[in-house]
Parts: structure tokens; C-alpha cells; sequence
């Protein structure tokens, strides 16, 4: 059974820095603010709040247990609670899931190296707010700068993932995440403190929830999901090498405080900037790299804040996209029993051909659309919204009904000394809360409004 020389993380500390570095990333950062502004601001925020703790804080802990009392990977460890049956599936999905979000989220991690590059050459701190929009446009249609910066960042997270990331990781998002802290409510204020910028805040905070539809409720469950790394596997491989004395309640609700807490602060970085320097609040995907450099130029000695954020965007992007590769690299050396440089090279190799028709979705496959949406807009959409929420849906089923709601307490109450009540009470929002709250949203959301 539990393998005793199989790796494990060090600390407590260790553990939630490194589930809080795949969860903090592009997700908070650059998706949560334009999916935020789209979707009525205030209003979608209480939303996403009630999603994370009712929805993702409870698949979190399953995916945490299913990893720790199986010791395997995303796919082997169904096949280990649920030997002969069809629940190892979700594991298949959970992969294909992975192929998906790593296709379009490297296109992304790629541009945050250009604008890292343009911050470096001092070319941002120039440009008007509509130069702004003009560059991001005609870089993210151009054919080669987008699609080299992607390659690169695929590169540098195979470079990571070959060398085997318990200790790398770990020691990497221990120093990091604190610094992204830092600097994050460093822009805040600077970006509270613009003119107009109460706008912005009360278009955050002032909810409307006239707003709020199935369709919105469901965005704000596929985005904590993405943004919390779940519904996919993700969680259960790094469960799998936390050890058996470690308590997963606290691990689980840090790391979504502070992930919760990235997004929000995500949001003041950037709407006060769009009502103070008049930009669109559809910028879309663009947003982050439109309004962030207007504020960055209002900053005495913004050029270096711009530099180092952009390193870190770029530093945040890769804990997550490790985690998301390393789902794929270690089904590949667990189950086709390829050897770990083997296994990683196939996975990046295959991802990045995906990942390249997306990058070229902004520039020459512009118009080649599938239910009218690009194929970055599809596989970013239906990754989150689709996948991740019917993921989550299918751990939860089993945790509840297969799993058993009597083990799942017994794992979560492993070193966890407060009141027995709250253990029960996530067992019960398990096995009935959760699957017929994200079972029906997701399916009368999609079968009302389809894909778009
Ligand atoms: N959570 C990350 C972000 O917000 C993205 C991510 C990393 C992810 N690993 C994942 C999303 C696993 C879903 C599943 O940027």
C-alpha cells in the first residue's frame, strides 16, 4: 500500500505555498479581472466568494484526501480506490483537461514575457492608453514574437518538470509567493490612489444583482475552479505527497484565502486604472496589459515596478503551468511506464502544437471560428466552464458515493483538533450540496445559452 519512499513535502508552509503557487497565476491575475468586469463586477465578486467556499474549498479537500489515501497520480489513484469500475475516466479527462489549459494559458504566459521585454527596453512608458491598446493588438496578431515567447515558456517548464519539482517547487514558491504579495499591494495603492479611481472601486464593490444570471453563476464556479487548480487532478498529485500527519483543513482554506485574495487584489491593481485613464471595460483578455502599464507610467520609478511585476507574472504563470504539466508527465510515467525525460518531452511536444493554433487565433486563424468562438476563446472557455466544472462535479460523486463520506471525514479529521462539526459539515456539502449545486448550474447554464 502507501509507499514509504515516495517523496513528500517538507513543511506545512511548503505544502500550502506550493498548492497556493499552482493556484495563484494567470487565473487571478489576468483572467479573474476581465471575466470580473464582463460579468457586473460586484455582484459576480459575492458570487465567486460563495463559490470558493462552498464549492471549491469541498472539492479541494476531496481531491487532497483521494491523492493522500491513494499515494498515486491523477489517473492511478481512481484506479486504486475504484479498481474495475469506470470512475478511473475522470482521471482521462482530468488530462485532456490539462492539454487544453496548457494550450491557451501558454499563449498568455508567453505575451507576459513580451511585455516584460517591452518594460526592459523602456517602450511602454511612453505609449498613450490608446498606443497601448495598438501594441497589444499588433503583437498578439503577429505570427512569430507570440509563438516564439510561447515555445519559451513551455521550454522553461519542461526544464523545471524533468528535473523532478518537489524540491524545486517548493523552495521556489516559499521565496516567491511572499514577494508577489508585496508587490501586488504595492500597485494596489498606487492604483486606489489615481484619479477617478473610486469608480472603479465601487464598480468592484457596489453589487448589481440584476447582473447575475445561471450563465454568471456558472463563469464564477468555472473560474474558481480554474483559479484554484481543481477539478482536474492537480491536487490530487500534490495530495499524494503531502504526508499522513499533516492536517488538510488548514491547507485547503489557506491556500484558498490567498488565492481569493490575489484575485480581489487583482481586481483594485486594475479597475480604477480603466475609469481613471478612460479604457474600455471590455478590454478582454487584453485587460492586464492594457491597464496595468498606464498605471505603472503614474509611478515615479514605474519602469522598474513594471519590470519586476512582469517577472513575476511570468514567475506566477510557471508554479501553475508546472503543476498542469506535471499531471500529464506523471500519468505518461506511471501508467505507459515511460521514463520522466521521456514522458515530459512527449507531453510538451504534443501541447505546444495545441498551444501554437491558439497563440495564432489573435492574427491569421482570426476568423476560423468553432460555435462562433476563436479557438483560444473555445479552449479558455470550455476549459474552466466545461471541463473543470464537470470535473469537479464527477469528484465530488465519487468522493460522496464511492469514496464514502466516512473515509473522506476520517482523512480530513487526521490532525485537526477543532470542533468535529466542520469536518461533518463539509462531508455533507459533498455528498449533497455540491454535486446538485454545480450539477444544475452546469447543465441548465449550458443548455440554455450553449457555448456562448
Ligand atoms: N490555478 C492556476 C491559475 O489560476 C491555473 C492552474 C494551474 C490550473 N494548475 C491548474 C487550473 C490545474 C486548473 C487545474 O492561474
Amino acid at each position: 500500500m502507501a509507499q514509504t519512499s515516495r517523496d513528500s513535502f517538507k513543511s506545512q508552509f511548503g505544502i500550502i505555498a506550493a498548492a497556493a503557487g499552482s493556484a495563484v497565476g494567470l487565473g487571478n491575475i489576468w483572467r479573474f479581472p476581465y471575466v470580473n468586469a464582463e460579468n457586473g463586477g460586484g455582484a459576480f465578486l459575492i458570487i465567486y466568494i460563495l463559490a470558493v467556499i462552498f464549492i471549491g474549498l469541498p472539492v479541494m479537500l476531496s481531491e487532497l484526501s483521494i491523492g493522500r489515501s491513494a499515494q498515486s497520480n491523477a489517473f492511478g489513484s481512481f484506479r486504486k480506490l475504484a479498481p474495475k469500475t469506470l470512475w478511473p475516466l475522470i482521471g482521462f479527462i482530468g488530462i485532456l483537461a490539462a492539454f487544453i489549459i496548457l494550450s491557451f494559458y501558454s499563449t498568455v504566459a508567453g505575451w507576459t514575457l513580451e511585455y516584460l521585454y517591452l518594460s526592459l527596453k523602456g517602450n511602454l512608458m511612453q505609449q498613450s492608453s490608446s498606443e497601448l491598446v495598438l501594441t497589444f493588438e499588433k503583437f498578439t496578431s503577429s505570427i512569430y514574437r507570440p509563438i516564439f515567447w510561447q515555445i519559451l515558456i513551455m521550454l522553461l517548464t519542461a526544464l523545471i518538470v524533468v528535473g523532478g519539482i518537489q524540491k524545486g517547487i517548493e523552495k521556489f514558491s516559499k521565496l516567491l509567493m511572499p514577494v508577489l504579495l508585496i508587490l501586488i499591494c504595492i500597485i494596489c495603492v498606487r492604483s486606489i490612489s489615481l484619479p477617478n479611481a473610486i469608480r472603479g472601486l465601487e464598480f468592484l464593490f457596489n453589487p448589481d444583482f440584476s447582473k447575475i444570471t445561471l450563465h454568471s453563476i456558472l463563469l464564477a464556479i468555472g473560474q474558481a475552479a480554474f483559479s484554484l487548480s481543481i477539478g482536474m487532478g492537480a491536487l490530487i498529485t500534490y495530495g499524494s505527497y503531502i504526508r499522513r500527519n499533516e492536517s488538510l483543513i488548514p491547507i485547503a482554506s489557506w491556500t484558498a484565502s490567498i488565492d481569493t485574495m490575489v484575485a480581489i487584489l487583482s481586481s483594485i491593481m486594475v479597475f480604477p486604472a480603466l475609469f481613471a485613464f478612460g479604457l474600455s471595460l471590455n478590454a478582454g483578455p487584453g485587460l492586464v496589459f492594457i491597464s496595468l502599464p498606464s498605471v505603472f507610467q503614474s509611478i515615479p520609478g514605474g519602469n522598474i515596478i513594471a519590470i519586476i511585476f512582469f517577472i513575476l507574472l511570468a514567475i506566477a504563470a510557471l508554479t501553475s503551468t508546472i503543476s498542469v504539466l506535471e499531471v500529464v508527465v506523471a500519468f505518461l510515467i506511471d501508467e505507459i511506464k515511460l521514463n520522466r525525460l521521456l514522458a515530459t518531452v512527449c507531453a510538451t511536444f504534443a501541447i505546444s502544437i495545441i498551444g501554437i493554433f491558439c497563440t495564432l487565433s489573435f492574427g491569421p486563424l482570426k476568423n476560423f471560428t468553432i460555435f462562433g468562438l476563436t479557438i483560444f476563446e473555445l479552449m479558455n472557455y470550455i476549459s474552466a466552464n466545461v471541463f473543470l466544472t464537470f470535473g469537479a462535479l464527477l469528484i465530488v460523486l465519487f468522493t460522496g458515493w464511492k469514496f464514502g463520506i466516512k473515509k473522506f471525514v476520517e482523512e480530513i479529521s487526521i490532525g485537526y483538533s477543532s470542533k468535529k462539526i466542520i469536518p461533518l459539515t463539509i462531508g455533507f456539502i459533498i455528498k449533497y450540496f455540491a454535486p446538485i449545486a454545480i450539477g444544475t448550474v452546469a447543465i441548465a447554464a449550458l443548455f440554455i445559452h450553449g457555448l456562448t
